[in-house]
């Protein structure tokens, strides 16, 4: 793997080994002292940037963070100069989250480094959805996998995890269900089936995903929905039943997409998507590394 900005381009026996790496117990761990990422976050981050700098030091490898405030990216210096950059300094490997997508794409063509997608705008967000599938892998074998339904409710047309996820889930066979109201129906993932109903789209699913209500990219034709969404969409314990796991990329706004009453329950696979989230990018990582000539 050259880069990861999106799941396009991915086979599927690059999927399925990246999980099951991320699976496997940490003694088989390898190492690359003397490495360093660049973790270069535009937007706001909480689990993504914690479980990459994890990753990072289960590794050996030093994370390097940089914000726009206080980095010359408030002087207006581009990403691609900082990268060129940091690059100078050692660094080979740049985890960056931005707001804006053709800029992430661009940031491909330097030579000597790898970029992995932490988030571009609402286009993609790679390691969310293959930490997500490590989630889901953990009590499923692939083949088991192949029979499973995941039904994702929510924002869609804001959410790059959804969009990722709609490219990601062919890769594995799995069927996905998209659920919103029609205003957060996204361009993206015609070849899925979209349902306006919760209930409707829920019915025979085997997972259930919502999203966070991303109101700080909203237009106002999009945040008028809200209200609607929270009395029609919002996910309760009576939709799940006894069986359905559900998941959620976080940050949770309890009361708006899932109902306070889900904060404890033992069918949330919330906790465990945080604990995979370092697992899976460990596991990029090293095989980043892996790629790459070694310091002499
Ligand atoms: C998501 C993101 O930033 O796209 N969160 C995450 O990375 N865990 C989803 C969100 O912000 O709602």
């Amino acid at each position: 793997m050259r880069h990861l900005v999106s799941i396009e381009g991915l086979l599927s026996e690059q999927v399925i080994g990246l999980v099951d790496k991320a699976l496997e117990p940490l003694n088989h761990l390898n190492v690359f002292p003397g490495e360093f990422i660049g973790l270069i976050f535009l937007e706001p981050s909480s689990r993504t940037r914690v479980s990459f700098e994890c990753a990072a030091h289960l590794l050996n490898v030093k994370a390097v963070y940089v914000e726009e405030k206080g980095s010359s990216l408030e002087k207006d210096e581009t990403l691609k100069d900082t990268i060129l950059n940091f690059r100078s300094m050692g660094i080979k490997v740049f985890v960056v989250r931005c707001k804006d997508e053709k800029e992430l794409l661009e940031l491909q063509n330097i030579s000597g480094v790898k970029i992995i997608n932490a988030g571009d705008g609402r286009r993609e967000h790679p390691t969310q959805a293959l930490l997500d599938l490590a989630t889901l892998r953990s009590f499923y074998s692939w083949k088991q996998l192949k029979e499973k339904t995941l039904a994702i409710i929510g924002d869609l047309k804001s959410s790059r995890v959804a969009q990722s996820w709609s490219k990601l889930a062919p890769l594995v066979g799995i069927n996905l269900r998209l659920i919103s109201p029609l205003t957060w129906k996204p361009e993206w993932g015609g070849e899925w089936k979209h349902f306006s109903s919760l209930a409707e789209g829920l019915s025979g699913a085997d997972f259930a995903m919502s999203l966070r209500v991303q109101k700080e990219r909203h237009s106002e034709e999009e945040k008028a929905v809200t209200a609607d969404f929270i009395k029609n969409f919002q996910l309760k314990a009576e939709h799940l039943g006894k069986e359905m796991m559900f998941m959620h990329p976080g940050p949770v706004n309890w009361g708006v997409e899932l109902h306070e009453e889900l904060q404890s329950d033992p069918q949330s696979l919330i906790l465990l998507q945080a604990k995979y989230g370092v697992d899976l990018r460990r596991a990029l990582l090293s095989e980043f590394f892996e790629a790459l000539p070694r310091l002499p």
